[in-house]
């Protein structure tokens, strides 16, 4: 048996496997059809705000080529589709009047997927929101929470005959803290008391609409995408190991505990003090996750240091990086889920995003990514660790389906498992993409002489 097949059995029957992608990153058609502009087409102006001067008007033009983009979904055999609605396409100004044009397209988009036996995973919200919305204070402001709400309700009736598995936002730490606080993310805001206060009204806004999702649909599955990872301390010092707590209650805690029934972590509720006094408005609140999804790519590393968490990040000198930096730490992937499962106990878990940016050998009709291909397999086999620890991992989606605008990057890096030729458009299955499918049909085969047996 090949290394391949050995790895494909190591995962249950009905195991999910999938890519996933984010509107912005690869819709383009940004104003078209009654689109209203959105905070990352804003942002994308503003001189030196993405390294590579572009923006995502176009991106990958997947608002006119989905058709095609599924079509490869079908070729690669996913089983799954994690996906996410553009605000401002479906709601110009963030509230108020919708755009049919907008839910058409989503429309056709979740019928062609399930057409091709596809199971779609949306996301409500990954980043883009209405700039309408940011021009009255965006995240910042606590109106924000009632119309992510009345979003939520519009999108779950229209979509949710057909559409079963929801995320309320993607990556709330990133949003408040990437947005709000370093500024290198839109609405590029530099201000660690707005940034403490976006990720509360992030985590009650996601509260709000996982309620309005399950009122306008009661079967719906509701979970949503956190960016989780083991944060190590540099060293043994006890101000290390402090900072390392701290950065675990940053990441990890602040938004874990809350959706887990716990109220906000009390240390980090102390840290926080100066910024913030309204995490009792938390209380009470149960979660009820459907599902946890969680997106990793590398660990952290921190020691003491300066600023509102006390800390500094360090970067281990000559660990195995990918072309964006990140450090490759398949082991740290296994401890996250198996952590979130020990001290959560989420229902069922999926890995809604993992995958790399390398750069890589094109030749013609191929487009050849060993360092890939071999960053999945470590991946992979560490879920399939995991799942042997007793982890509840359903389903694991691959980031990216194709190479697409990496937000501050611009299309600089390229994290697809499909190659995205910029110029032309056409796509090619990069051999990661080959090894995908290959992995996928080695499942299903297994599974379907297991049941004939
Ligand atoms: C995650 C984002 C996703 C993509 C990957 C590389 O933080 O959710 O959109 O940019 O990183």
């Amino acid at each position: 048996m090949s290394q391949l097949q050995t790895l494909a059995r190591r995962f249950p029957p009905g195991f999910l496997f999938g890519t996933a992608t984010a509107s912005y990153q690869i819709e383009g058609g940004h104003d078209v059809d009654g689109k209203g502009p959105s905070i990352w087409d804003t942002f994308c102006l503003r001189p030196g705000a993405i390294s590579t001067g572009e923006t995502g008007e176009i991106a990958c033009d997947h608002y006119h080529r989905w058709r095609e983009d599924v079509a490869l979904m079908r070729e690669l055999g996913l089983g799954a589709y994690r996906c996410s609605i553009s605000w401002p396409r479906v709601l110009p100004s963030g509230t108020g009047a919708r755009n049919e044009k907008g839910l058409e397209f989503y429309d056709r988009l979740v019928d062609e997927l399930l057409g091709n036996g596809v199971r779609p995973f949306v996301t409500l919200y990954h980043w883009d929101l209405p700039q309408a919305l940011q021009e009255k204070g965006g995240w910042a402001e606590p109106g924000v929470v009632d119309a992510f709400g009345a979003y939520a309700d519009l999108v779950a009736r229209r979509l949710g005959d057909r559409v079963s598995d929801w995320m309320t936002l993607n990556e709330p730490e990133v949003v408040a803290y990437a947005g709000h606080h370093v500024g290198v993310h839109a609405p590029g805001i530099r201000d660690f008391h707005a940034a403490v206060l976006v990720s509360h009204h992030l985590l009650l806004a996601h509260r709000a609409g996982a309620e309005a999702i399950r009122a306008a649909r009661p079967a719906a599955r509701v979970g949503i995408a956190l960016n989780l990872s083991p944060c190590e301390p540099a060293t043994d010092s006890p101000e290390d190991l402090a900072a390392a707590t701290r950065a675990d209650g940053y990441l990890n805690r602040w938004f874990l505990d809350p959706l887990h029934g716990r109220g906000y972590p009390k240390d980090m509720v102390a840290l926080y003090a100066p910024y913030f006094d309204r995490a009792r408005e938390l209380d009470g609140y149960q979660g009820r996750l459907d599902f946890l999804g969680v997106n990793y790519y590398t660990r952290r590393v921190t020691k003491a240091g300066d600023g509102p968490l006390q800390l500094e990040r360090v970067e281990r000198e000559g660990a195995e990086r990918t072309a964006i930096g990140w450090e490759v730490h398949p082991a740290s992937f296994r401890k996250i889920l198996t952590r979130v499962h020990r001290d959560y106990a989420p229902r069922e878990m999926f890995v809604t995003e993992n995958g790399a940016a390398y750069d890589d050998i094109v030749d013609d009709d191929r487009v050849d990514d060993p360092a890939r291909v071999s960053f999945l397999s470590r991946h992979f086999l560490a879920a399939a660790e995991a799942i042997g620890d007793g982890v509840p991992l359903r389903g694991y989606f691959v980031w990216t389906l194709m190479d697409n605008f990496e937000w501050a990057h611009g299309t600089s890096k390229r994290f697809g498992i499909i190659h995205t030729d910029y110029r032309t458009q056409r796509r090619r299955i990069k051999s990661s993409g080959h090894w995908y499918r290959e992995l996928i049909a080695a499942h299903r085969g297994a599974h379907v002489s297991a049941a004939a047996t």
